[in-house]
């Protein structure tokens, strides 16, 4: 299957002419072969796009917020002007970054998407969440450069790529905003031989050429239509023509002598880590004790048991279920022996769940010597914070008392897996319908987040 190739344009700089180059080069690569899908979009707050590629003046409610939020991006893509296809921009980015939590998200959506041909997107000159995400999808960066900080600043976008395991050679350097007119004594004439010369001693890769100043490009994002004219269309008989022409061409070959790499790599990762989320889960299933921890009462075979209670100690080597009456029974009988009557279970009910629904709860042991224990029960929040908690001193039983024992040292004892520990902690919470829910990987991190925070203090707060 093929995907599509994805051109990003970048550099923390701002004013290099990025949003430029990436519309202009988006015409360019259609003039070069007109049956290629070229989608742009731009991950900027300003509207460039729109003004230079919208047909009509009906505004779709659909824009670039919307990639990262489950829409199909096919269905984002609006036909534009010149035979490129666009996404809306969008006023919303900012506020809608905390939304996108990794820089992998764009690459997934892509690559599950239909989209194909190029895709060129414009970034805004910071490393934020969007810009990330561009560049993690990207099979070429394109990074404009017109003076000695813009070209500093390409460290971070190598730094970037380094740390998800790409080559630096997937940046190319572009020297933008040339001034022709000005010329240095020296080996270096003019400020792009400098330029060019600066960066391949740092190591970047450049493509042929420069793109130049030129009063007549500048002038072509201001006029009384309100539109953003094209150099190809309006500014024909500009030396920039002629370089944006060269430009295309050698970014027009990267593509046909690299193909469109990085989402296959990006998909193939994908399919490993979902078999790997996969493998865990099936590992967590095969973990679980087949009977409640408790009675011995087989676990249902369909997995549905209704209120049970799933418990797992630290290491996460010993887990299961809790029959609901079981449960109450455990902690009723030493935790809260005042607790009689019938309205027993309905008081610890109420004295467990508090005002949240299904808290976590924490048992913990603490071996004080070969005859004696400290067992406290705490009700954590959502954080792990302890709310409350109750402890109790609980002595070991004699041999001829331990027929039958179901009590909460039997418990612990089964989670050590025959290594008496001096320490340990259960985490225990109610099920929903379905037990195995729990298990599932976004409820399982939860889960061992939740755990990992839970502070390990032997002081107790009144219940
Ligand atoms: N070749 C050129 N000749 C003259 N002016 C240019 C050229 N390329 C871009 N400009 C002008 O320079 C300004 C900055 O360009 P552009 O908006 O493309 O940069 P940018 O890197 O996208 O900026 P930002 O970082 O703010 O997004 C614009 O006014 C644009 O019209
Ligand atoms: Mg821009």
């Amino acid at each position: 299957m093929s995907r599509p190739y994805i051109i990003t344009i970048a550099s923390e700089k701002g004013g290099v002419g990025k949003t430029t180059l990436a519309t202009n080069l988006a015409i360019y690569l259609k003039g070069l072969s007109e049956d290629l899908p070229v989608t742009l979009f731009s991950f900027d707050n300003h509207f460039t796009v729109d003004q230079m590629f919208r047909l009509s003046k009906t505004v779709n409610s659909q824009d670039v917020s919307q990639l990262f939020t489950g829409n199909n991006p096919a269905e984002l893509l609006v036909t534009g002007q010149y035979g490129v296809d666009y996404i809306q921009s969008s006023h919303n980015l900012f506020e809608n970054q905390h939304r996108v939590q990794s820089a992998d998200q764009l690459g997934q959506i892509i690559a599950g998407s239909s989209l194909r041909g190029l895709i060129i997107i414009d970034t805004s000159p910071t490393l934020d969440i969007y810009t990330r995400n561009a560049l993690y999808a990207a099979d070429r960066v394109i990074v404009p450069i017109k003076d000695a900080p813009s070209l500093e600043n390409c460290r971070n976008l190598t730094d970037f790529l380094v740390q998800q395991n790409r080559s630096k050679s997937v940046l190319k350097l572009l020297p933008c905003l040339i001034d022709t007119r000005i010329h240095f004594d020296g080996p270096f004439r003019n400020s792009y031989q400098l330029l060019k010369a600066y960066a391949i001693n740092r190591g970047y890769r450049c493509f042929e050429g420069f793109i130049a100043k030129s009063p007549k490009v500048e002038s072509l994002s201001t006029n009384p239509t309100g539109k953003i004219y094209p150099v190809m269309t309006h500014g024909r008989n500009t030396e920039v023509h002629l370089q944006f022409t060269h430009l295309a061409r050698q970014v027009y070959l990267d593509y046909l002598e690299q193909g469109p790499t990085r989402l296959k790599q990006v998909a193939h990762d994908l399919y490993h880590q979902e078999e790997h989320v996969l493998q865990q889960y099936q590992v967590r299933i095969n973990n679980l004790q087949s009977t409640c921890l408790c009675c011995q009462t087989p676990v249902p075979e369909d997995g549905i048991w209704p209120n049970a209670y799933f418990l797992e100690n630290k290491t996460g080597n010993f887990s299961g279920f809790i029959e609901e009456d079981c449960f109450f029974e455990l902690l009723l009988h030493d935790f809260y022996p005042e607790l009689n009557g019938k309205e027993q279970q309905k008081l610890l009910q109420e004295i467990l769940v508090g005002a949240v629904n299904r808290p976590f709860l924490l048992l913990q042991k603490t071996q004080i010597d070969t005859e004696q224990a400290q067992v406290d029960l705490f009700r954590l929040d959502q954080q792990g914070e302890k709310i409350s908690g109750r402890s109790i001193l609980l002595k070991k039983r004699k041999r001829s008392q331990r027929q039958g024992e179901k009590g909460l040292l039997h418990l612990f004892s089964q989670a050590a897996k025959d290594q008496p520990e001096k320490f340990q902690q259960l985490l225990v919470r109610q099920t929903d319908k379905n037990p195995l829910n729990l298990l599932q990987h976004q409820s399982y991190l939860e889960w061992k987040t939740i755990f990992n925070r839970v502070q390990i203090d032997h002081t107790l707060a009144g219940c």
